[in-house]
């Protein structure tokens, strides 16, 4: 298994990046840009390399997923590369019975929905994927060894989101089931929530561990939930993932730091600062919150992530190009911004427009 020696924040590659310094807080001279689901369908290199293999196969053979994670990043020439997985693989790697069905999202064979269920689910110890992680570490090593000074964002899915689909059995709308779930019987809840915490964090370790100089946590669906619910029976276990790489520090240009920890979700305005409080270091918006009202809940001294309209990216060029520079105005409200939109991008995206918007945000 290939293993850099040392690591990019180590070595000084990656520690003084727009991105890296951006996440810090100390705004860059240009502002760094990079896109939710940037590898993916809405390239055709990546369509062409993806033929006859499944989406997880794909993820867990290293030589696919690192050059998956390239792609963007050459042709778009963004601020960072993010890993090339999916949020579902370590659950995939201890052995849950999980498939990514193209279109609708993952699936799972089996749902969760008795306290037998979740009983059963959590006899599988977390210890054991530790064994089963060299397909990932492979895959990120390789990639950071082609990065050179172009961080790698590793990331990993929160605790809530992943009980959405393992609770409901696969995508759903409201996440009925699992919210339901923490309150009718809010001791299998948390014994969920702990054990997928233990599962997905160490996905996200192994990728600092491998080379990734900074981490997003995406709890994706954690809008749906209200900020008593989600400050009581989803935020502790989202703490206890990032503990999984808070205690990871690098000596980076004489100092000692540690990754910089991004928190992203949907729709998920009415909780921003209680993302913050579970430990990160910089928050993602989504577009439903303008930027500044964003940065203003947050008091204004959180470096945030955002939230173009993916919506926008079909729009005529100067439609699109007057909101993000109307997106960057607002982002100067902020102890530093990352340029990004608010989810990820639609499937039958226009390459070249990404292309387009990177060279804009770079001239801003
Ligand atoms: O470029 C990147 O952003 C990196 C790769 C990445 C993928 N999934 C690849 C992927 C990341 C960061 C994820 C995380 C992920 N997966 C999340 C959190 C981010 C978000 O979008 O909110 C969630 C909720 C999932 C679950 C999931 N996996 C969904 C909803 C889907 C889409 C289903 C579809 O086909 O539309 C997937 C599959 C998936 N994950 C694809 C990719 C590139 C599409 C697979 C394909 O090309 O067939």
């Amino acid at each position: 298994m290939l293993v850099p020696t040392t690591h990019p924040l180590q070595a000084g590659l990656t520690a003084e990046s727009p991105l890296i310094s951006a996440y810090r807080g100390i705004r860059p001279a240009t502002t760094p840009v990079w896109f939710m689901r940037q590898a993916g369908r809405s390239l055709p290199e990546y369509r062409e390399l993806r033929v006859g293999t499944e989406m997880l196969q794909a993820c867990l053979t290293p030589e696919l997923a690192s050059e998956i994670t390239l792609q963007p990043v050459r042709r778009h020439a963004v601020d960072a590369g993010i890993f090339f997985s999916d949020i579902v693989v370590p659950l995939k790697l201890v052995g849950v019975d999980v498939s990514i069905v193209p279109g609708r999202g993952p699936v799972m064979g089996k749902a969760v929905r008795t306290a037998a269920d979740v009983a059963e689910l959590v006899q599988n110890d977390p210890a054991q994927l530790d064994s089963a992680l060299g397909p990932i570490i492979d895959a990120v090593a390789r990639t950071v060894a082609e990065l050179g000074t172009t961080p790698l964002i590793g990331f990993a899915g929160a605790p809530f989101t992943l009980a959405a689909y393992l609770v409901e059995g696969g995508p759903s709308k409201d996440h009925i089931r699992a919210r339901t779930m923490m309150h009718a019987d809010p001791e299998s809840w948390a014994a969920l929530m702990t054990w997928t915490a233990e599962i997905t964090g160490r996905f996200l370790r192994a990728q600092v561990l491998a080379g990734a100089s900074a981490a997003q946590l995406f709890d994706s669906w954690a809008g749906s939930l209200s900020p008593e619910d989600y400050v009581r029976h989803v935020a502790p276990a989202s703490a206890r993932v990032l503990d999984f790489v808070r205690d990871l520090t690098f000596e980076a240009s004489g100092t000692e730091t540690r990754v910089p920890i991004v928190h992203f979700g949907v729709g998920t305005g009415e909780i921003l600062p209680q993302m913050r409080d579970v430990g990160a270091d910089v928050v993602g918006i989504d577009y439903r919150t303008p930027l500044d009202e964003g940065i203003r809940r947050l008091g204004a001294s959180v470096p945030v992530q955002g939230n173009v309209d993916p919506a926008m990216l079909a729009a005529p060029w100067n439609i699109l190009e007057a909101h993000v520079r109307d997106v960057h105005r607002r982002g100067l409200d902020a102890p530093a911004h990352v340029m990004n939109l608010g989810h990820g991008v639609p499937p039958e995206t226009d390459p070249t427009v990404l292309t387009r918007v990177v060279e804009l945000v770079h001239s801003l």
